[in-house]
């Protein structure tokens, strides 16, 4: 078996120990004769298997009994609406911050249900920044601010939560969940979908402050989309072997030490990575030096031509998905929590190697 250096932006790199525990289950979940996927939701196995991956989100996040944690489905990009259909009344206004795409997917269906204000928007500067505070200009009273923490295309990324003057901010953290500590009384939703820091695609962790969701009272709400129906209980069939998945590797994040460990992780992997890219001018960083993402690492080289040449080798020495979006191009490394620095090391010595012989 040959595994690769994975820089994949998502569905993204799994840890080994929790790939090698899922194959040892799969056909036999903990001596029951059945792996997890053929049990029913509501049996006492899966139960159990819900219950510890929130136990263990409570714990990492450090939450009291102040939010409702929930496993759903259709991505973040189901959050983009389903957070204005609960929390955004006719006449009322949402701030929702302009980062990026995937701010500005969320602000287009954020706008079926209500009023939208965008305190900031750097798409004439290609997204290449994050606002400080400064740069803000909030509503009057707005019913919450959006942010995009981490903005997986540009490689951009909040170094810390926005302003919001009183307001709760509601996040969409797909890409950089769990990676670094935050300042949790500030959230009124925080949502992910798992498939980069956290575990498979299929399900979206859904964060919700409980007396936020008390105020949340709009009628016509179909049942499914109601934050309410899934907040204390499950109520239809979850996707049951992804949050198993999720549970494991929670498991795993707690073991290695948590969100310090991680931290610290991540700290190293950007230095040497950064570190690479400034060395001199081959490699040149997309995002403005003061938001530079954790997560996503995004850079160009001299042309495009050397662009697909560094790609191709990159492959043939056994590291592979290092490829820009499709809309802004160049190279993206994407090096969430589950990828080991020896991978960054790799990758490092890669690009000094291939600076060498083409700078
Ligand atoms: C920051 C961010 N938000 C939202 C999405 C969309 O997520 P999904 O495909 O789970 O709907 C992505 C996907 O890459 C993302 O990176």
């Amino acid at each position: 078996m040959k595994r690769v250096h994975n820089f994949s932006a998502g569905p993204a790199a799994l840890p080994t120990e929790v790939l090698e525990i899922v194959k040892d289950e799969l056909l036999d979940y903990q001596k029951t004769g059945t792996s997890i996927m053929e049990k029913s939701h509501r049996g006492k196995e899966y139960s159990e298997v819900d219950a510890q991956a929130k136990e263990r989100l409570t714990r990492i996040l450090g939450l009291k009994d102040d939010f409702h944690i929930m496993f759903l489905q259709g991505g973040a990009s189901a959050q983009f609406m389903q957070v204005p259909m609960n929390f955004l009344g006719e006449g009322e206004t949402a701030d929702y911050i302009n980062t990026g795409v995937w701010s500005k997917k969320a602000i287009k269906e954020a706008k079926l249900f209500g009023n939208v204000h965008v305190p900031f928007s750097d798409e004439s500067e290609q997204f290449s920044h994050i606002p400080d505070d400064s740069e803000l200009q909030l509503s009057e009273n707005p019913r919450y601010v959006h942010f995009t923490s981490n903005n997986t295309i540009y490689g951009t990324q909040f170094q810390a939560e926005p302003k919001s003057n009183g307001a709760p901010l509601v996040c969409d953290a797909s890409s950089d969940f769990l990676s670094r500590e935050i300042d949790i009384d500030r959230y009124g939703v925080i949502y992910a979908g798992a498939q980069k820091n956290l575990g498979p695609s299929g399900v979206t962790v859904v964060i919700v402050r409980k007396d936020l969701l008390n105020t949340a009272d709009k009628t016509g709400i179909p049942t499914i989309l109601d934050y309410h129906t899934h907040a204390e209980r499950i109520f239809n069939t979850p996707p049951t072997f992804a949050v198993y998945m999720v549970n494991l590797v929670l498991q795993w994040f707690e073991e290695k030490g948590g969100i310090s460990y991680f931290k610290k992780l991540n700290d190293q992997k950007t230095e040497l990575l950064y570190g690479s890219i400034d060395s001199d001018d081959f490699y040149r960083g997309t995002a403005r030096s003061d938001s530079r993402s954790k997560m996503n690492v995004t850079f160009r080289l001299p042309s495009e031509e050397l662009e697909s040449r560094f790609l191709k080798e990159a492959g043939e020495n056994g590291m592979v998905a290092l490829k820009g979006h499709r809309s802004v191009g160049g190279i993206r490394a994407s090096i969430y929590n589950a990828c080991p620095l020896g991978s960054v090391k790799a990758l490092t010595d890669f690009m000094k190697h291939f600076r060498d012989k083409n700078g």
